[in-house]
């Protein structure tokens, strides 16, 4: 009998917890149609919205790659190298909303049971602005859209009240969920920007507000280096650059961070786990921190479009992994999701040498303190 892949992650029935996350291989219908032929689980739309959208004139998204017998990085291409991250400074989709309806209608009708989610953007600094998130929503559920995905993290918005700006401010996280949640009839995703202190506060708002879901990480903000024979940046147009994006193998342990932070901090709550996965070991991590589907973007944006390899990659590695462990009586995801969250513990935690304690970098503590001393792991 062959392995049961599928999951139900916010109420929604996946074949494979295996998603396209909202990037340039989400982009158009042809490759939305050929994720979903090649086994994708599930994809997310590019982000859509209704504001203008002009992107940098020349690329808008590029590789930083590592020699493999230097320390040396660079964007250029070159022999013998290995994928360090991927940088970008693109924008939300530039094609109107008119333009994403019918084609969500058209992909539904082809692939009823693949699971589609709708991204998306508005901004949050008044009642029209924040109307258009319900826009959004009814014209893209109306279609057949099966979640939503808030945009809360687009790391180069100029517009304090988008993107990244709004999943920096715990309020506006709250009120943007919220105002979805009003008419939303299928499920809400709030995707956060990793670039705040403590993402469990966030995470915190957009539970309160009524996510389902929280969707970690977008890219990290981010400068490509600058070229030591041109003293120029690696990427640039007219010698200008913005902050952009970090995605890609760089960020995986980054973005671990985040998620562990967080599924410790909600255990009974869902995630979606992104940043650096290419193979089903890097899921694998999001899986033992809680997280019930993953989703791939930079991998993929490097395997003809959209990651037909890397999909057949992670299908094998989930069953492979699945029949490894059947002694285990492991059947389904759902059978080890989480099982290390718990390893995650503050530092005085961790066992020190012989019979040495540490407190944290306190004092040793003495009399009634010491009985609220936290104790250490090798003791327990
Ligand atoms: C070129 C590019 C465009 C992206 N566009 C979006 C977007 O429109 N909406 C969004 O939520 N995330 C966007 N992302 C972020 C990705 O969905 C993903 O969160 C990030 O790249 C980390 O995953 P990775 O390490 O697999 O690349 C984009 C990423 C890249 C590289």
């Amino acid at each position: 009998m062959s392995a049961d892949l599928s999951v139900l992650f916010t109420g929604v029935r996946f074949d494979n917890p295996f998603l396209l996350s909202s990037a340039p291989p989400t982009e158009s219908e042809s490759n939305i149609v050929r994720a979903f032929e090649a086994g994708w689980g599930g994809v997310v739309t590019k982000t859509i919205g209704l504001h203008p959208v002009v992107n940098v004139r020349g690329p808008k998204t590029k590789f930083l790659r590592a020699d493999v017998d230097s320390p040396r990085l660079s964007m250029k291409k070159r022999a013998g190298t290995a994928l360090h991250s991927s940088w970008n400074w693109e924008l939300i989709s530039d094609k109107p909303l008119d333009w994403w309806v019918p084609r969500i209608g058209r992909i539904k009708k082809a692939f009823p049971d693949r699971v589609l989610v709708a991204s998306i953007m508005a901004g949050s600094g008044n009642d029209t602005e924040l109307s258009h998130w319900q826009t959004l929503a009814r014209a893209c559920q109306d279609e057949g859209a099966d979640a939503f995905e808030l945009n809360l993290s687009c790391p180069h918005m100029d517009r304090q009240d988008m993107g990244s700006n709004i999943g920096k401010d715990q309020q506006l996280i709250s009120v943007v969920t919220q105002i979805v949640k009003e008419v939303a009839r299928v499920p809400v995703w709030a995707k956060l920007t990793p670039s705040t202190t403590d993402i469990v506060v966030e995470a915190r708002a957009a539970f309160l507000g009524g996510a389902d879901a929280i969707s970690s990480s977008n890219t990290f903000t981010s400068l490509p280096l600058i070229d030591p024979e041109t003293l120029e940046f690696e990427m640039n147009v007219d010698g200008f650059v913005s902050t952009g994006g970090l995605g890609g193998p760089a960020i995986l342990p980054l973005s671990l961070a985040k998620m562990g932070q967080m599924t410790k901090a909600f255990p009974e709550k869902s995630f979606s786990g992104i940043g650096g996965i290419s193979n089903f070991d890097h899921a694998l991590s999001y899986f033992l921190l809680g997280c019930g589907t993953v989703q791939v973007c930079t991998a993929a944006m490097l395997d003809r479009a959209v990651g037909p390899g890397v999909i057949r990659g992670l299908l094998h590695g989930l069953e492979a992994f699945l029949e490894k462990h059947s002694d285990r009586g492991w059947k389904r995801l759902e059978d080890f999701r989480g099982l290390r969250r718990d390893r995650v513990v503050p530092q005085s935690e961790i066992a020190r040498p012989g019979e040495s304690d540490y407190h944290g970098g306190h004092d040793v503590p003495e009399g009634y303190a010491a009985s609220e001393a936290p104790v250490p792991v090798a003791s327990k």
